[in-house]
């Protein structure tokens, strides 16, 4: 690019050749704000292409949980490609070690396969337990994200007249696919017990044990033990998506810290601190349906699975995660972004609430009960949040203006991060109106 480029230049070429002018609706979202095009991530800075600079809070969705650019995970990426790119036969010594160290880590796993991202992870686990239990029908919960395919992108975010309902998130899904999603409210363990009397065909129940995808909803411990006991009484494969929740609140998985243990489990985000690696992982006789030689039993595939550089940047980012007390630093972090949240609606007296959990938090305007369930999330004042975001990016804090989204630390934040987003925080709510 020329030397005078403008975030206006780069998005207005973007806008003519990639739809919307972002790889994603959701990352179109930023532009809300005004236009901007980033060149530079280090620690806990993201900077733009014009050289302006801004603590971040976006964090890309999350995976980044060792801060921006980790001399140590970079690294190792660079020492594997200096080995070799690419070798898509056979196996490898790496993929063994992370595979290992995964089996040592998380409770359910005993056997594991790599994917690059959290979509085709939650795609191979419920192909694995369609052919396990030679049924179809998948049980979700409304509110929950598993990724973008027609199996499960149902009902994340359903209007207030959709709720109850399938929610189909995107045209173009196959009606087919979406008839076999059956969707549940989630914290309703009675609603899961009756759903499993109405069906005997359930081939899975997948279920993110913290929501995020809606801020926070966290889970009962009745639900989860409910989802667990029900599962197994049916034999039927229970799928914990811990794309978020996995090495950012737990180095071994909230399923860990929740004491209950799925069959399957997705991994990715925050595995990798930013580099495309994931992981489908669980109960040996469920994934050893996937060791045929791809004409018989489940097929799992793809060209870049278990690509070297995710996996030396999960190698070195799971190290890092079990030696030093990252987890534990960055979640007494996030309490206390959360309780100088709530104190600041409270001393300004704005209707609204601060959810999380560990290293996640999000402040949500017009609401103020604990949520339980998606309804609780509907009625936000989504113009407040939108107002809120405004200020603390002409502050220099960015995350999205998405009300529904959440906002993340790393270890890379620190009390300076704190005590600046606070001060900021206070001046930008004293500008938002509340309905
Ligand atoms: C809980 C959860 N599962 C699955 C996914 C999909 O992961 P990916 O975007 O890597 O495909 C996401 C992504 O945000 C997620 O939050």
């Amino acid at each position: 690019m020329e030397d005078d480029v403008t975030n206006r230049s780069v998005v207005e070429r973007a806008r003519a050749v990639i739809p919307g002018g972002a790889q994603t609706g959701l990352r179109a979202q930023a532009y809300d704000l005004g236009e901007v095009a980033f060149s530079g991530a280090r620690d806990a800075t993201l900077e733009t292409v014009e050289g302006e600079t801004f603590t971040d809070y976006h964090l890309a969705f999350g995976p980044i949980v060792l801060g921006h650019g980790h001399p140590e995970v970079d690294a190792a990426a660079r020492e594997t490609i200096a080995e070799g790119v690419l070798y898509g036969a056979a196996t490898t010594p790496l993929e063994v070690e992370v595979a290992e160290r995964l089996v040592d880590l998380i409770p359910s796993a005993e056997q594991v396969n790599f994917c690059n991202s959290g979509t085709e992870a939650t795609y191979h686990a419920i192909r694995l337990a369609r052919a396990y239990t030679g049924n179809d029908r998948v049980i979700k919960f409304e509110g929950c994200y598993h990724g973008w395919h027609d199996y499960v992108d149902v009902s994340v975010y359903p209007p207030r007249e959709r709720v109850g309902q399938r929610y189909p998130e995107s045209a173009g899904m196959l009606p087919e696919a979406v008839k076999h999603t059956e969707v549940l409210p989630f914290n309703d363990p009675e609603a899961f017990e009756e759903a499993f009397e109405e069906f005997d065909d359930v081939a899975a129940v997948i279920c993110e044990p913290i929501p995020h995808s809606v801020g926070c909803l966290l889970p009962e411990t009745r639900f989860l033990e409910t989802l667990r006991e029900v599962t197994a009484g049916n034999d039927v494969p229970l799928i914990f998506d811990e794309v978020i929740t996995g090495f950012r609140h737990s180095t071994r998985g909230v399923q860990h810290e929740f004491g209950v243990t799925p069959d399957l489990t997705c991994l990715a985000k925050a595995m990798g601190n930013g580099y495309p690696v994931a992981a489908v992982c669980g109960r040996e006789d469920l994934m050893a349906q996937a060791s045929g030689d791809n004409t018989s039993g489940v097929v799992i595939s793809g060209t870049y699975s278990g690509h070297p550089v995710g996996l030396a940047a999960a190698r070195e980012t799971l190290r890092v995660l079990s030696e030093e007390p990252v987890v534990e630093e960055i979640s007494a972090l996030g309490e206390r972004y959360r309780a100088g949240l709530a104190d600041l609606l409270a001393d300004r007296g704005i209707e609204g609430r601060v959810v999380g959990y560990g290293s996640v938090f999000s402040p949500q305007f017009g609401v103020t009960e604990e949520p339980r369930r998606y309804e609780d999330v509907l009625g936000l004042d989504e113009g407040a949040f939108s107002e809120f975001a405004r200020g603390m990016r002409e502050r220099g804090h960015f995350f999205t203006p998405n009300p529904y989204k959440r906002q993340h630390i790393s270890w890379a934040h620190g009390e300076r991060e704190l005590e600046g987003y606070l001060a900021d925080a206070d001046a930008a709510l004293g500008s938002i109106s509340v309905n």
